[in-house]
């Protein structure tokens, strides 16, 4: 199966109101290990040379300073499977909550390692749905001094909205969804969508 149709059916479990915990973080953890992998392409690349059996010749490494970022709780379901593809990467963490009424994210915890320009940071969460949530993580990381195009942003599902606020607020970032969904309903969720994803991932609907 191509990587496309592969994701494509991932994503019809994850939508699945009858799929099961246990298919759904087994389906959480193969697309992200896909999203993890296209996130590789906007990591940058160092240039060594490299001893074969019969000559030397010129080999690409990825960036050893990677920093991988979930935004807790969701974003955690997706760490898995981006450490086994960057197995190296530091982590970092945001833990915020969308304020039921308002749909403006609350940071309630922040532990990040310390940043240069020089980092790759992919920041990780399943669902862009108003992307206050993402903003305000980039809003964290552009103070740092990490310039947008060193910031892969990797979700699951994007709301039209929340991409393009996403965009607004670091024009340049690197931008990987699996799909992107036709629009937010009256609560802010993202319509067809997955429903509540740390709810569903974390067993707490
Ligand atoms: C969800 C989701 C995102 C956020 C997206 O988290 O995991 O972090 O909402 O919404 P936004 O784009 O409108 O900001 P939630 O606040 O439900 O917390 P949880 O991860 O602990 O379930
Ligand atoms: N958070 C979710 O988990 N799902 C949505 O649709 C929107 C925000």
């Amino acid at each position: 199966m191509e990587v496309r149709a592969m994701k494509k059916s991932l994503l019809t479990t994850l939508r699945d109101k009858h799929t099961s915990i246990h298919q759904f973080r087994q389906a959480t953890e193969k697309i992200s290990f896909l999203l993890a992998g296209e996130a590789g392409d906007y990591i940058k690349e160092k240039i060594i040379s490299v001893e074969t059996p019969l000559e030397e010749g010129e080999g690409k490494l990825l960036n050893e300073d990677i920093v991988i970022i979930p935004i807790l709780r969701a974003g955690l379901a997706m760490l898995p499977a981006f450490l086994r593809f960057y197995p190296d990467a530091s982590v970092g963490f945001f833990g915020m909550r969308r304020d039921e009424e308002t749909k403006l994210p609350h940071l309630y915890y922040q532990n990040i390692p310390p940043l240069s320009p020089d980092h790759n940071v992919i920041i990780i969460d399943p669902m862009i749905a108003t992307g206050g949530s993402g903003a305000l993580a980039l809003e964290k990381v552009l103070s740092k001094n990490v310039p947008d195009s060193n910031i892969v942003y990797v979700g699951i599902i994007g709301a039209p909205e929340g991409i393009e606020k996403i965009k607004q607020t670091a024009p340049n970032i690197n931008l990987v969804v699996a799909q992107v969904d036709e629009r937010l309903n009256q609560d802010a969720f993202i319509i067809p969508g997955i429903g509540d994803f740390g709810d569903r991932y974390f067993g707490t609907e």
